[in-house]
Protein backbone atom coordinates (compact mmCIF):
# COMPACT_ATOMS: atom_id res chain seq x y z
CA UNK A 1 0.00 0.00 0.00
CA UNK A 2 1.36 4.00 -1.04
CA UNK A 3 1.25 5.32 1.89
CA UNK A 4 2.41 9.30 1.60
CA UNK A 5 5.26 10.56 3.61
CA UNK A 6 7.19 13.45 3.65
CA UNK A 7 10.64 13.55 4.62
CA UNK A 8 12.26 16.98 5.98
CA UNK A 9 14.45 16.81 2.82
CA UNK A 10 14.11 18.06 -1.41
CA UNK A 11 12.28 21.36 -2.15
CA UNK A 12 10.25 22.27 0.67
CA UNK A 13 13.13 22.15 2.79
CA UNK A 14 15.20 24.95 3.82
CA UNK A 15 18.29 25.82 2.02
CA UNK A 16 20.73 26.37 4.72
CA UNK A 17 23.75 23.97 4.77
CA UNK A 18 24.62 24.19 8.19
CA UNK A 19 23.96 21.24 10.49
CA UNK A 20 22.60 21.49 14.10
CA UNK A 21 25.02 21.15 16.58
CA UNK A 22 24.69 20.12 20.40
CA UNK A 23 26.15 23.24 21.40
CA UNK A 24 23.76 25.30 20.07
CA UNK A 25 22.11 27.14 23.04
CA UNK A 26 18.55 27.63 21.81
CA UNK A 27 15.92 25.05 20.84
CA UNK A 28 15.61 25.07 16.93
CA UNK A 29 11.57 25.64 16.88
CA UNK A 30 12.42 28.98 18.12
CA UNK A 31 15.50 30.03 16.09
CA UNK A 32 14.30 28.72 12.89
CA UNK A 33 10.63 29.48 13.27
CA UNK A 34 9.83 27.04 11.21
CA UNK A 35 9.46 24.32 13.20
CA UNK A 36 7.19 22.44 10.49
CA UNK A 37 9.47 21.94 8.28
CA UNK A 38 13.15 21.25 10.25
CA UNK A 39 12.06 19.75 13.37
CA UNK A 40 9.21 17.67 12.58
CA UNK A 41 9.26 14.33 13.13
CA UNK A 42 11.36 12.73 10.83
CA UNK A 43 8.77 10.88 8.47
CA UNK A 44 5.56 12.06 8.77
CA UNK A 45 2.22 9.80 7.89
CA UNK A 46 -0.69 10.74 7.00
CA UNK A 47 -3.54 8.11 7.00
CA UNK A 48 -4.33 5.01 9.56
CA UNK A 49 -1.63 5.42 12.77
CA UNK A 50 -1.28 1.62 12.48
CA UNK A 51 0.20 1.72 9.52
CA UNK A 52 3.95 0.27 9.99
CA UNK A 53 6.75 1.88 8.65
CA UNK A 54 10.48 0.64 8.21
CA UNK A 55 13.01 3.67 7.61
CA UNK A 56 16.47 2.58 7.24
CA UNK A 57 19.12 3.65 8.93
CA UNK A 58 21.07 4.99 5.71
CA UNK A 59 18.30 7.12 4.88
CA UNK A 60 17.97 8.79 8.39
CA UNK A 61 21.54 9.17 8.92
CA UNK A 62 21.12 11.09 4.95
CA UNK A 63 18.08 13.29 5.87
CA UNK A 64 19.71 14.02 9.33
CA UNK A 65 22.29 15.69 7.52
CA UNK A 66 19.93 17.89 4.97
CA UNK A 67 18.44 18.95 8.14
CA UNK A 68 19.70 22.52 8.47
CA UNK A 69 19.70 25.88 10.89
CA UNK A 70 19.82 29.45 9.63
CA UNK A 71 22.55 31.33 9.60
CA UNK A 72 20.53 34.28 10.60
CA UNK A 73 17.16 34.31 11.30
CA UNK A 74 14.86 37.67 11.70
CA UNK A 75 11.72 36.65 13.63
CA UNK A 76 8.75 39.32 13.84
CA UNK A 77 10.87 42.07 12.90
CA UNK A 78 9.61 45.17 13.80
CA UNK A 79 10.89 48.53 14.04
CA UNK A 80 8.96 52.23 14.78
CA UNK A 81 9.84 55.79 14.40
CA UNK A 82 7.48 58.36 15.35
CA UNK A 83 4.63 57.61 13.17
CA UNK A 84 6.41 55.51 10.46
CA UNK A 85 6.04 51.70 11.44
CA UNK A 86 9.72 51.38 9.18
CA UNK A 87 9.81 47.48 9.62
CA UNK A 88 6.60 45.76 10.45
CA UNK A 89 6.90 42.03 11.79
CA UNK A 90 9.43 40.49 9.62
CA UNK A 91 10.15 37.45 9.65
CA UNK A 92 13.09 35.76 7.70
CA UNK A 93 16.01 33.14 7.50
CA UNK A 94 19.73 33.44 5.39
CA UNK A 95 21.09 29.97 5.00
CA UNK A 96 24.52 29.57 5.36
CA UNK A 97 26.64 29.93 1.85
CA UNK A 98 23.37 31.96 -0.03
CA UNK A 99 23.62 35.36 -1.46
CA UNK A 100 19.61 36.92 -0.70
CA UNK A 101 18.47 39.84 -2.38
CA UNK A 102 16.66 42.39 -0.52
CA UNK A 103 15.12 44.53 -2.63
CA UNK A 104 11.80 47.54 -2.61
CA UNK A 105 10.78 50.73 -3.57
CA UNK A 106 12.47 53.85 -2.01
CA UNK A 107 11.49 53.95 1.89
CA UNK A 108 10.76 50.21 1.50
CA UNK A 109 12.66 49.64 4.98
CA UNK A 110 15.20 47.97 3.29
CA UNK A 111 18.35 50.49 5.84
CA UNK A 112 16.40 49.42 8.49
CA UNK A 113 16.14 46.10 8.32
CA UNK A 114 19.86 46.09 7.89
CA UNK A 115 20.30 49.00 10.92
CA UNK A 116 18.28 46.08 12.47
CA UNK A 117 20.46 43.00 11.66
CA UNK A 118 24.23 45.45 12.20
CA UNK A 119 22.66 46.85 15.77
CA UNK A 120 22.56 50.41 14.52
CA UNK A 121 19.07 50.06 15.81
CA UNK A 122 17.33 48.17 18.44
CA UNK A 123 13.85 46.76 17.10
CA UNK A 124 10.58 47.94 18.77
CA UNK A 125 9.89 44.16 19.21
CA UNK A 126 11.07 40.40 17.50
CA UNK A 127 14.48 39.08 17.74
CA UNK A 128 17.43 38.53 15.64
CA UNK A 129 18.87 34.57 16.12
CA UNK A 130 22.81 34.46 14.28
CA UNK A 131 24.27 31.13 14.45
CA UNK A 132 22.42 29.93 16.89
CA UNK A 133 22.09 32.95 19.77
CA UNK A 134 20.17 35.40 19.94
CA UNK A 135 22.03 38.73 19.23
CA UNK A 136 19.13 41.01 19.24
CA UNK A 137 20.43 43.91 22.40
CA UNK A 138 24.27 43.14 21.21
CA UNK A 139 26.49 46.39 20.30
CA UNK A 140 27.18 46.24 16.61
CA UNK A 141 31.20 45.41 17.57
CA UNK A 142 29.88 42.38 19.00
CA UNK A 143 28.07 41.12 16.52
CA UNK A 144 31.25 42.13 13.97
CA UNK A 145 33.10 40.57 16.59
CA UNK A 146 30.69 37.56 15.98
CA UNK A 147 30.94 37.77 11.85
CA UNK A 148 28.30 39.29 11.54
CA UNK A 149 29.32 42.52 9.66
CA UNK A 150 27.56 45.35 7.54
CA UNK A 151 28.69 48.14 4.86
CA UNK A 152 26.52 51.36 4.65
CA UNK A 153 25.03 53.05 2.07
CA UNK A 154 26.88 56.10 2.60
CA UNK A 155 30.52 55.18 2.09
CA UNK A 156 32.38 56.41 5.32
CA UNK A 157 36.11 55.73 4.97
CA UNK A 158 38.59 57.69 6.97
CA UNK A 159 39.23 60.43 3.89
CA UNK A 160 43.06 61.41 4.98
CA UNK A 161 44.01 57.82 5.82
CA UNK A 162 45.33 55.55 2.40
CA UNK A 163 43.16 52.71 1.20
CA UNK A 164 45.48 50.00 2.91
CA UNK A 165 45.18 52.21 6.18
CA UNK A 166 41.25 52.16 5.67
CA UNK A 167 41.22 48.02 5.49
CA UNK A 168 43.55 47.95 7.69
CA UNK A 169 41.49 49.94 10.94
CA UNK A 170 38.45 47.21 8.89
CA UNK A 171 41.12 44.68 10.09
CA UNK A 172 41.18 45.88 13.46
CA UNK A 173 37.10 45.30 14.25
CA UNK A 174 37.18 41.79 13.35
CA UNK A 175 40.16 41.07 15.35
CA UNK A 176 38.12 40.39 18.26
CA UNK A 177 37.21 37.26 16.94
CA UNK A 178 40.37 35.60 15.70
CA UNK A 179 40.04 33.10 18.50
CA UNK A 180 41.73 29.69 17.71
CA UNK A 181 39.98 27.30 15.78
CA UNK A 182 38.03 29.72 13.89
CA UNK A 183 37.34 29.89 10.43
CA UNK A 184 40.24 31.83 8.32
CA UNK A 185 40.87 35.33 8.52
CA UNK A 186 41.47 37.42 5.52
CA UNK A 187 44.78 39.04 5.20
CA UNK A 188 44.62 42.98 4.30
CA UNK A 189 46.60 41.85 1.01
CA UNK A 190 43.83 39.59 0.23
CA UNK A 191 41.25 41.41 0.63
CA UNK A 192 43.12 44.43 -1.24
CA UNK A 193 43.18 41.63 -4.16
CA UNK A 194 39.59 40.60 -3.59
CA UNK A 195 38.57 44.36 -4.27
CA UNK A 196 40.84 44.96 -7.04
CA UNK A 197 41.97 48.01 -4.92
CA UNK A 198 46.06 46.14 -4.17
CA UNK A 199 47.17 49.17 -7.00
CA UNK A 200 45.53 51.41 -5.49
CA UNK A 201 46.54 51.27 -1.62
CA UNK A 202 48.79 53.99 -1.03
CA UNK A 203 46.59 56.43 -2.65
CA UNK A 204 44.44 58.20 -0.48
CA UNK A 205 40.89 57.49 0.13
CA UNK A 206 39.12 60.37 -0.85
CA UNK A 207 41.27 60.47 -4.26
CA UNK A 208 38.97 57.44 -5.31
CA UNK A 209 36.16 57.83 -7.73
CA UNK A 210 32.98 56.61 -6.78
CA UNK A 211 33.31 53.16 -7.87
CA UNK A 212 36.93 52.70 -5.67
CA UNK A 213 35.00 54.35 -2.84
CA UNK A 214 32.10 51.66 -2.67
CA UNK A 215 34.79 48.96 -3.22
CA UNK A 216 36.99 50.15 -0.20
CA UNK A 217 33.39 50.04 1.46
CA UNK A 218 33.39 46.82 0.69
CA UNK A 219 37.04 45.72 1.67
CA UNK A 220 36.86 47.71 4.67
CA UNK A 221 34.03 45.31 6.12
CA UNK A 222 35.68 42.39 3.94
CA UNK A 223 38.70 42.80 6.66
CA UNK A 224 36.87 42.12 9.42
CA UNK A 225 36.40 38.35 8.00
CA UNK A 226 32.63 38.27 8.41
CA UNK A 227 30.60 35.07 7.90
CA UNK A 228 27.61 37.11 6.97
CA UNK A 229 28.40 40.57 4.94
CA UNK A 230 25.25 42.55 4.46
CA UNK A 231 26.12 45.18 1.62
CA UNK A 232 23.74 48.00 1.15
CA UNK A 233 23.41 49.80 -2.13
CA UNK A 234 27.26 49.32 -3.02
CA UNK A 235 26.35 49.22 -7.13
CA UNK A 236 24.44 52.57 -6.49
CA UNK A 237 25.57 55.41 -9.32
CA UNK A 238 28.33 53.11 -10.97
CA UNK A 239 28.14 52.52 -14.86
CA UNK A 240 28.49 49.35 -16.23
CA UNK A 241 31.38 48.54 -16.68
CA UNK A 242 32.02 49.24 -12.88
CA UNK A 243 28.50 47.25 -12.12
CA UNK A 244 30.22 44.38 -14.01
CA UNK A 245 33.30 44.63 -11.73
CA UNK A 246 32.00 44.99 -8.43
CA UNK A 247 29.55 41.78 -9.56
CA UNK A 248 32.19 39.66 -9.95
CA UNK A 249 34.20 41.04 -6.57
CA UNK A 250 30.82 40.08 -4.29
CA UNK A 251 31.31 36.35 -6.33
CA UNK A 252 35.43 36.18 -5.35
CA UNK A 253 33.57 37.21 -1.73
CA UNK A 254 30.92 34.57 -2.41
CA UNK A 255 33.63 31.93 -3.49
CA UNK A 256 35.90 32.42 0.16
CA UNK A 257 32.67 30.87 1.47
CA UNK A 258 30.83 34.40 3.11
CA UNK A 259 27.39 34.25 3.45
CA UNK A 260 25.65 37.78 1.75
CA UNK A 261 22.56 39.42 2.14
CA UNK A 262 22.93 42.37 -0.37
CA UNK A 263 19.99 45.34 -1.14
CA UNK A 264 20.19 47.31 -4.37
CA UNK A 265 18.10 49.36 -6.20
CA UNK A 266 20.26 47.92 -9.26
CA UNK A 267 18.16 45.04 -9.66
CA UNK A 268 19.50 43.76 -13.14
CA UNK A 269 22.70 43.32 -11.56
CA UNK A 270 21.23 41.83 -8.02
CA UNK A 271 19.77 39.18 -10.02
CA UNK A 272 23.04 37.69 -11.75
CA UNK A 273 24.08 37.23 -8.34
CA UNK A 274 20.85 35.66 -5.93
CA UNK A 275 18.85 32.76 -6.26
CA UNK A 276 16.51 34.14 -3.77
CA UNK A 277 15.25 37.88 -3.20
CA UNK A 278 13.14 39.17 0.12
CA UNK A 279 10.62 42.21 -1.10
CA UNK A 280 9.95 44.76 1.14
CA UNK A 281 7.25 47.27 0.92
CA UNK A 282 6.12 49.56 3.31
CA UNK A 283 8.04 48.13 5.78
CA UNK A 284 6.03 44.39 5.06
CA UNK A 285 7.34 41.37 3.80
CA UNK A 286 5.93 41.38 0.01
CA UNK A 287 7.51 38.22 -0.96
CA UNK A 288 10.50 35.86 -0.43
CA UNK A 289 11.80 33.02 -2.62
CA UNK A 290 13.00 32.40 -5.77
CA UNK A 291 13.97 35.36 -8.59
CA UNK A 292 12.34 34.07 -11.22
CA UNK A 293 8.89 33.53 -8.88
CA UNK A 294 9.39 37.20 -7.64
CA UNK A 295 9.63 38.61 -11.29
CA UNK A 296 5.81 36.65 -11.89
CA UNK A 297 4.41 37.52 -8.52
CA UNK A 298 1.27 40.08 -9.58
CA UNK A 299 1.96 41.64 -5.59
CA UNK A 300 5.78 42.19 -6.57
CA UNK A 301 5.06 43.43 -10.36
CA UNK A 302 2.60 45.97 -9.10
CA UNK A 303 4.77 47.49 -6.48
CA UNK A 304 8.31 47.25 -7.77
CA UNK A 305 9.03 44.80 -10.48
CA UNK A 306 6.21 47.02 -13.14
CA UNK A 307 9.29 48.91 -14.00
CA UNK A 308 10.14 47.78 -17.56
CA UNK A 309 14.11 47.73 -17.03
CA UNK A 310 13.33 45.67 -13.75
CA UNK A 311 10.87 43.21 -15.47
CA UNK A 312 13.74 42.94 -18.14
CA UNK A 313 16.16 42.16 -15.48
CA UNK A 314 13.75 39.30 -13.64
CA UNK A 315 13.20 37.72 -16.94
CA UNK A 316 16.65 37.69 -18.60
N1 LIG B 1 15.88 57.58 11.84
C1 LIG B 1 14.65 57.65 11.31
N2 LIG B 1 13.68 58.40 11.90
C2 LIG B 1 12.44 58.46 11.38
N3 LIG B 1 12.05 57.81 10.27
C3 LIG B 1 12.97 57.03 9.65
C4 LIG B 1 14.31 56.92 10.13
N4 LIG B 1 14.99 56.07 9.29
C5 LIG B 1 14.13 55.69 8.36
N5 LIG B 1 12.92 56.27 8.56
C6 LIG B 1 11.71 56.06 7.73
O1 LIG B 1 11.49 54.66 7.64
C7 LIG B 1 11.06 54.33 6.34
C8 LIG B 1 12.04 53.31 5.74
O2 LIG B 1 13.27 53.96 5.44
P1 LIG B 1 14.56 53.17 4.93
O3 LIG B 1 14.77 51.99 5.81
O4 LIG B 1 15.67 54.14 4.80
O5 LIG B 1 14.07 52.68 3.49
P2 LIG B 1 14.92 52.16 2.22
O6 LIG B 1 16.31 51.89 2.65
O7 LIG B 1 14.18 50.97 1.76
O8 LIG B 1 14.84 53.27 1.21
C9 LIG B 1 10.96 55.62 5.56
O9 LIG B 1 9.63 56.07 5.65
C10 LIG B 1 11.89 56.54 6.30
O10 LIG B 1 11.50 57.87 6.15
MG1 LIG C 1 18.27 52.56 1.91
Amino acid sequence: MEVPKRLPIGPSAPVASRTPSDTDPLPRATRSGRADSTDGPLLTVRGPLSVDLEVPESLKEASRSTAVVALLAGEALTKRFAGVTAVSNISFEIAEGEILGLIGPNGAGKSTLFALLSGMLAPTSGRIVFKGTNVTRWAPHRRCHHGLVQTFQLAQAFPDLTVEQNVRVGALFGAGRRRKGERSVLTVDEVLEMTDLADRRSARSNELTLAGRKRLEVARALAASPQLLLLDEVMAGLNPAELAEIVEIIRRIHARGITLLVTEHVVESLFQLIDRVLVLHHGQLLFTGDVRAASQDPAVVEAYLGRADAAAAASA
